[in-house]
Order: structure tokens, then sequence, then C-alpha cells
């Protein structure tokens, strides 16, 4: 298989890989960190990541762009047991997918990759078919999420938070993969994408606590083929979240939300020493 059709395949792998982890953790953060469902979910959730690790960086290795927009992820919301089933079904058609896949590449790498996907994705059936059975009767007839608390405005500036932090979050990780080759920045920048899942993570999780969808929405990405550039880009866009963070905590809701504002304060002083340490790569680059 040439790199023409190897990469839109593994692209769709990674489009699909990432619906998986946006479903997995937004239910995960309805149930609560704190529950056994929620806590299994997100723990998906974080084996989802590495898959879409892998193929994002051989797809990166190959010169081909990540297709960083995530494939629809079907399933039946009606309640717990429809949804569990659905995720059930998820992964169980993964299984032959990948392994077919497999048998189609040469490469040892990539082939071993989408054959631990295929068998990780067994193990996953595995575990939300196990959650299936033991749902109490209550549980499997009820429905994830809180009633909504939030005052609508308030709810409105943490959507735009969440939307332009997933939107950086997705950048660096782009970036990541693409400039994988400038060893050292590329590293520097994937180290600064998880902070900014976490810093997203906060927001998110407030936001589907409250029974409602964390908007995981894109503007759009910055395909840059330089890395200067896109760190000009980075450094930038830190700059205007940290602006963004800075005035929610002018406002008077976030008073009443005192782990959050901790989180927020947190952030801004993260977003600034990060914006700080890439303006310094910049320097180095010339
Ligand atoms: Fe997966
Ligand atoms: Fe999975």
């Amino acid at each position: 298989m040439d790199n023409k059709e190897l990469i839109p395949m593994l692209n769709r792998d990674l489009a699909d890989e990432h619906a998986a982890i946006l479903r997995y953790i937004v239910h995960g953060y309805q149930e609560g960190e704190d529950t056994p469902i929620g806590a299994s979910l997100l723990s998906r959730a974080r084996e989802e990541m590495w898959h879409m690790h892998w193929l994002g960086m051989i797809i990166g290795q190959l010169g081909g762009e990540p297709d960083m927009k995530p494939a629809p992820y079907p399933f039946d919301p009606a309640n717990r047991s429809t949804m569990f089933q659905s995720y059930v079904d998820y992964e169980k058609n993964l299984i032959p997918h990948y392994r077919e896949e497999a048998g189609r590449v040469k490469d040892p790498h990539i082939r071993r990759v989408l054959e631990r996907e295929a068998w990780e994705s067994e193990v996953h059936a595995g575990k939300f078919s196990k959650i299936l059975r033991k749902l109490t009767p209550g549980e499997a007839s009820g429905k994830p999420g809180a009633e909504q608390k939030l005052p609508p405005e308030f709810l409105s500036s943490l959507q735009e938070i969440i939307k332009s932090k997933y939107t950086q979050m997705l950048q660096s990780i782009r970036n990541a993969w693409v400039f994988q080759k400038e060893a050292k920045t590329g590293w520097q920048v994937m180290d600064f994408s998880m902070t900014k899942m976490k810093q997203l993570a906060h927001v998110a999780e407030e936001v589907a606590a409250n029974g409602i969808n964390p908007m995981f929405k894109t503007d759009k990405l910055d395909l840059n083929a330089s890395l200067a550039e896109a760190l000009k880009k980075a450094a930038e866009d830190l700059h205007k979240t940290r602006m963004d963070h800075i005035s929610l905590q002018a406002g008077s809701e976030i008073k009443k939300h005192a782990g959050l504002a901790l989180n927020i304060e947190l952030t801004v002083k993260q977003e600034e020493y990060e914006e700080a340490e890439i303006k310094e790569w910049i320097k180095d680059l010339k």
C-alpha cells in the first residue's frame, strides 16, 4: 500500500479514535469522575488517546497532514443500557476493521499498531459488556447528567473557553505530530498539549456535570508548514485564552464555584508560563 492510500486510511482511523475519546469523556464527566462508571469511561478515553496518538505519529512520520476532525460516534442516547450497548457494538466493529487493515500493511510498526488497536478494541468491548451486565435496573433505565444549574451567560462563557482550548489543544497535538522531526521542540509542544488537555478538562467537566454537552468544536486549525510560524501562532493563541480566563475570573458567578475558580487561576499561570517558554523557543530557532 502506498502513502497515497495509507495516509487517508490512517486518517479515517484517527477520526474514529478521536470520536471515541470525545464520547467516553463526555459520558464519563456526566457520570462523575468519582463514580465507578465515570472512572471506567475516563480510563477507556485515555486508552483511546494512545490509539489516536500512535496513528497521529505515523501520519506525521509519513509526511501526511493529520485530520483533526472527529468522525461521528453513533450511539443510542435513550438510557445507560442503550448507550453501553452502542459502545459494545462500536468497539466490536473495530476488531475486524483493524485486523483487515493490518493485513494490508507491510510496515511492521504500522501493522503492529493496527493489530494492537484491534485487540484493545476487543478489551474495550469486553469492559463495556461487563458494565452493561452489572447495571442495576435503575441505572440501566436512567441517563447520566444532573440538572442544569449554571446561569446561561456563565455557561456560554465556559462553552467559549472550551471551544478555544479544544482548538488550541488539537492545534498543538497536530504541530507535535507534524514537526516531530524537530525532536526537541516537537516533544516540548507535545508536553504543552497535555497541559491544555488538563485545562480543557477543568471547564468541560463543570459543564458536563450540569448535564450539558461541552462544546468540543473547533475554530479552523492552522495547517502551517513552518515550525516558527506555528510557534508564533501558539504564543498568540495562549495570550488570547489567558485573557478569556482573566475575564472569567473578573465576573461574579465564578466566585460561587470555588473548585473551578482555583483551576482557572492555575490555568492562567500555566498559560503565562507556556507563552514565555514558547517565545524563548522561537528565539532559539533563529
Ligand atoms: Fe481505540
Ligand atoms: Fe476502544
